[in-house]
């Protein structure tokens, strides 16, 4: 009877989870990864993705007010979204270089999706 018990149990753990077959959703694994990328969490900076943040204001040697702008992440196509993940900290002054796989990449994408 005990046996019979955690064997469904066991099934229930396995399938009770939505879109895939593991233990956490493709969800939950973006929503991790946005908050630990391996590197500085994308929540930093970007917040919670929906709005632009402005991180920084600093003045120019004419005085003029400047200011560094963080952009919201709802917007953006997969296909830049890849180019901008994979480009290395040459290309922005200040987005960190991520080193994250397709899966991840796939992962976080999902996840931004859902943010609108
Ligand atoms: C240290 C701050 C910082 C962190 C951390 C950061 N970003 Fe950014 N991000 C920026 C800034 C600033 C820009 C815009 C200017 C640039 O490209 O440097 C940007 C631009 C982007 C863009 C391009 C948006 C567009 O519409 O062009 C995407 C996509 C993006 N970030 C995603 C991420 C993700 C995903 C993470 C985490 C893995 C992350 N960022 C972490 C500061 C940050």
């Amino acid at each position: 009877m005990r046996l019979v018990f955690l064997l469904l149990l066991f099934i229930i753990t396995v399938f009770a989870t939505d879109d895939d077959n593991s233990f956490i959703t493709k969800y939950e694994y973006g929503a991790m990864l946005y908050e630990n990328p391996r590197g500085i969490g994308c929540n930093k900076c970007h917040n919670n993705g929906k709005k632009e943040v402005i991180i920084a204001k600093y003045r120019d040697k004419k005085g003029a007010l400047k200011y560094i702008k963080v952009p919201p992440l709802t917007n953006i196509s997969f296909e830049n979204f890849k180019i901008k993940l994979r480009a290395d900290k040459t290309e922005s002054l200040v987005m960190p270089t991520y080193f994250l796989t397709d899966e991840e990449l796939d992962s976080l994408y999902y996840y931004i999706q859902k943010l609108k």
